[in-house]
């Protein structure tokens, strides 16, 4: 009897090889090649492979775009304010959403409340849980309010089942927490790996097509931060949003990574509360309203995508006998702070060579941009010279090039309007300091001297 066919594939990468590696050839991971049975050949591909060899097979006939016909379909709104904008108006019908997310960030919370709200709305809904009892999420549902508990749950772990179901039910909307739970008979492999991940993707993708169901697919998320199982999944699917914050903090972001239907500029950000997570429309109020008028605290005009952003930056400083001294940074790259570190040093006087630095990003906010580092330069010169900035809080933004001058970013209007909407009214920014030397002495109101190191 013939052996079945088998093939390599990396756990990490999702590459395949016809034999076993031990270091992947896709991308340089150590025994991430676990075996698979390939899947067999379906007959209409079989048929068509066998035409095609032949030169028999028929051409199709392209379409001109003006000629293609499109039905309306109307976005779901899921009556989450942030995560409609994140998604860019809301659910398209026939699409395919990745959420991910770190374990116990609020994944099944967000989908069940927005389950919640598309039934109450009148929606057909189906929430597939490989993960947890029915009862277990009914406990969830409870404390999200009554409209969450009209929602069809469907506990169970086999993909033909769950895709029976969907069929029968024609949900508009649909959830399956998690796509790593879900298991296809058709596969040897373990629920959870790179085979079984692709299939479940691909079949549920085909049904949602067909029957018009906004799927949301949630995801886990490795150690590492990326989303487990193999990143084919992120080329099978419309729309990657990433669910990120930190467990302890109450701050939640949710960021689109991919979006074939709108930007992925636009954020979102929320709270986890005893009724379930609420939208945090006011961010800036708050981080405004929290920050501290005391030396090493700056606020900084981010934006968030296409949205402004106030948030406090802090530095500490303090003298050490370590060599190297310490950099610690929250919420920000490493290697901006050093290049900031060293730029301090170079061009504006302030010197922290000898001492260990700390900068955070009040709130579990993640800053990812340039406009960032006079943030960090004013509160980093502020705590070094134990001067609190004036007016205090302050707000700024800008780039900082590495011979100590100060760039542009982008919005600064925007910027400045947020600003000066919670009450800060200076606003330093590279159009009023062209350097980083001006910016400092602004911001510390120092006179025209030599400014003394820490
Ligand atoms: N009564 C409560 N009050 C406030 N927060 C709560 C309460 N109960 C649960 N939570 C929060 O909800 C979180 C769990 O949410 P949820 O189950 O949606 O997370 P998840 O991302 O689906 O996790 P997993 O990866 O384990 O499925 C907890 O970490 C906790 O922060
Ligand atoms: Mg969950």
């Amino acid at each position: 009897m013939a052996r079945p066919a088998t093939i390599f594939s990396c756990s990490a990468c999702g590459t395949q090889s016809p034999k076993w590696h031990g270091r992947c050839p896709g991308c340089g991971e150590w025994n991430t090649l676990v075996e698979e049975r390939a899947p067999a050949p379906s007959g209409a591909r079989a048929r068509g492979a066998a035409a095609g060899a032949a030169g028999a097979a028929t051409a199709a006939q392209a379409v001109r775009l003006r000629d293609v016909q499109v039905e309306r379909t109307p976005r779901l709104r899921t009556g989450i304010g942030e995560l409609d904008r994140v998604l860019g108006g809301g659910l398209v019908p026939g699409s395919l959403v990745l959420l991910g997310g770190s374990p116990g960030i609020g994944k099944s919370t967000l989908t069940n409340m927005a389950l919640g709200h598309l039934a109450a709305a009148g929606r057909r809904t189906l929430y597939v849980s490989g993960e947890e009892s029915a009862a277990q999420i009914r406990l969830r549902a409870e404390r999200l309010g009554d409209a969450a508990l009209d929602v069809p749950v469907l506990a169970e772990t086999d993909l033909d089942a769950v895709l029976a179901t969907m069929r029968a039910e024609r949900p508009e909307a649909c959830v399956i927490d998690s796509v790593q739970t879900l298991h296809s008979a058709a596969l040897d492999s373990a629920p959870g790996t790179v085979g079984q991940v692709r299939e479940v993707a691909t079949r549920v993708a085909e049904v949602a097509k067909r029957s018009g169901t906004a799927v949301v697919l949630v995801g886990h998320v490795t150690k590492e931060g990326s989303l487990a199982g193999p990143r084919v999944l992120e080329h099978l699917v419309d729309c990657v949003l990433q669910f990120e914050g930190e467990r302890e903090r109450t701050y939640r972001t949710l960021r689109a990574l991919k979006n074939r239907f709108g930007s992925t500029n636009d954020v979102g950000v929320f709270e986890m509360a005893a009724n379930g997570l609420a939208e945090v429309l006011d961010a800036s109020a708050r981080f405004v309203g929290e920050a501290t008028k005391a030396p090493g605290s700056v606020v900084l005009a981010a934006m968030e995508g296409s949205r402004p952003l106030l948030v406090e930056v802090q530095a500490l400083v303090s003298p050490s006998e370590l060599v190297p001294p310490r950099r610690v940074c929250n919420g920000l790259d490493r290697n901006r702070l050093a290049l900031v570190l060293a730029v301090l040093g170079r061009h504006a006087g302030v010197a922290v060579g000898s001492a260990d630095v700390f900068v955070n990003v009040v709130g579990g906010v993640r800053i990812d941009e340039p406009g960032a580092d006079l943030a960090v330069a004013l509160a980093v010169a502020s705590a070094a010279r134990g001067v609190a900035t004036s007016p205090s809080p302050l707000a700024c933004f800008g780039e900082i090039g590495l011979t100590g001058e100060l760039r542009s970013v982008a919005h600064p209007e925007r910027r400045a309007a947020e600003a000066a909407q919670f009450g800060l009214r200076t606003v330093l920014s590279p159009v009023g300091a062209p350097t980083l030397r001006a910016a400092v002495r602004g911001a510390l109101g120092e006179r025209d001297r030599p400014a003394r190191a820490a």
